[in-house]
Parts: C-alpha cells; structure tokens; sequence
C-alpha cells in the first residue's frame, strides 16, 4: 500500500482555517490556496533524486547536489484543481501542465470525464495530481485511470480536505498511488459533500454560484 500523508504544518493549519472560513472572499481563497499547495508540495517533493555536479564557490571547487533531471507532470482535476497549479510550479517551474476534466453529476454523484490533454510522454514523468477535495473519490480515481489508460507509470495524488471514503476508494482502486493531504475531515452529508470542509471548491475559487 502507498503513502498516506496528513500534513501538520502549523502554517498549513492556519491557512486552511482560513480556507475553510465562509467570510473568505474569492481573492483571498485563491491566495490561500496557492500557498497552502506551495507549502504542500515541500513534502510532495521530498524524494525527489539528487546528483552532484561540480561548481565553484567564490572561494573554491566543490561538488554539490542537485535534483537530477526527473521530468514532473502537474495534473491538475478541472475546475478546482487548477487553483492548486501555480503553488506547485513555483516550487517546480519547468514540470509539464496536463489538465483533466471530471465533473460530478449532482444527481448520481458519478464522476464525468470531458476533457483530457497531457503531455506526450506522461509514461517517462512523475505525475501530481491536484484537486483541493477528495470526498467520494469517484473523480479522482476516475482521473487516474485516464491517466494510466494513457500510460502513466508514477503518480502521487494531492487535496486539501480528504473524507475518509475518498481515501478508502483511492486506496483500493490505486494502492500504488501516494496520497498527500492537508487534512482529514469527519465525514461526507447527504449529497457528498465534506462534512465541516470548505463548501464547493470551484465556486469559491471561481466566484460562480
Ligand atoms: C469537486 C472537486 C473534486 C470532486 C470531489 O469537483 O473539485 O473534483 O468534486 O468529489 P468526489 O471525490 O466525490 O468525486 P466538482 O465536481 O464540483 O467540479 P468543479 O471542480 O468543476 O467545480
Ligand atoms: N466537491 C467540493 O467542492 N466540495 C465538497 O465538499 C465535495 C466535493
């Protein structure tokens, strides 16, 4: 079975407080979650090989480390994962960005597939797939198997609030698949969504609705 990581940051605890505030208004939401993903992704990142090279300081030559050219590919779950894209390219600036589209049909609750562009060589990069809620995980289990439909060998998947039976369904249908997150919340209401948690993601990120 994979990782399961539940970050406990203090500045990621703060942050999402504020997340999860009704009275936080688009702009800032968007701030907050750009950091949080940002602060996220210090930890995503933490295996990331390293080589040394040869440099020289003002005062000699030395051999120093750094990351060995691991290709990255950023997936961010449309809409609301995009909100998480930039926090994480900051970190990495030269990964790809693929965007996957899964809705959730409000009446089934089943995830939605419609739309998918990646980039060509997904099978040769580590993947981070990004969506600020897991709840029932039928759409981030559906993104993954689009992903490793088209030859995805290495993903990690990254939310800010996880339901526990989002990460049960992850976890069953994917166990090679990491799993990071900020927090894990009691549970999910009647139409599935995460119970105390942020409200609908999109809609605050977006201002829609
Ligand atoms: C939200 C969220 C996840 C999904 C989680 O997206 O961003 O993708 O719901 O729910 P699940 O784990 O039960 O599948 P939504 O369907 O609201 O689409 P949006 O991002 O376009 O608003
Ligand atoms: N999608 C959201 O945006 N919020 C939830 O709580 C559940 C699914």
């Amino acid at each position: 079975m994979a990782k399961l990581v539940v970050f406990d940051h203090p500045l990621i605890k703060h942050k999402l407080t504020f997340i999860r505030d009704k009275n936080t208004g688009s702009k800032e939401f968007r701030e907050l979650v750009t950091e949080v993903s940002l602060l996220m992704g210090y930890e995503v990142t933490r295996d990331f090989p390293l080589e040394e090279i040869e440099i020289e300081t003002p005062l000699t030559k030395m051999k120093s480390q750094v990351i060995s050219g691991k290709k990255v590919g950023i997936i961010p779950i449309l809409r609301a994962g995009l909100g998480m894209v930039d926090g994480m390219l900051q970190l990495i600036p030269t990964a790809k960005v693929g965007h996957v589209g899964v809705y959730r049909d409000p009446e089934t609750l089943k995830p939605v597939e419609y739309y998918c562009k990646l980039p060509q060589d997904i099978e040769e990069r580590d993947l981070i797939v990004l969506d600020p809620m897991l709840a029932t995980g039928g759409s981030a289990v559906a993104a993954i198997n689009f992903l490793k439909e088209r030859g995805a060998q290495s993903i990690r998947l990254v939310n800010l609030i996880a339901a526990p039976e989002g990460i049960k369904a992850v976890q069953e249908a994917h166990p090679d698949v990491d799993i990071y997150v900020a927090s894990v919340d009691e549970r999910l209401n009647e139409h599935a969504y995460i119970v105390p948690g942020l409200g609908d993601a999109g809609d605050r990120l977006f201002g829609t609705k």
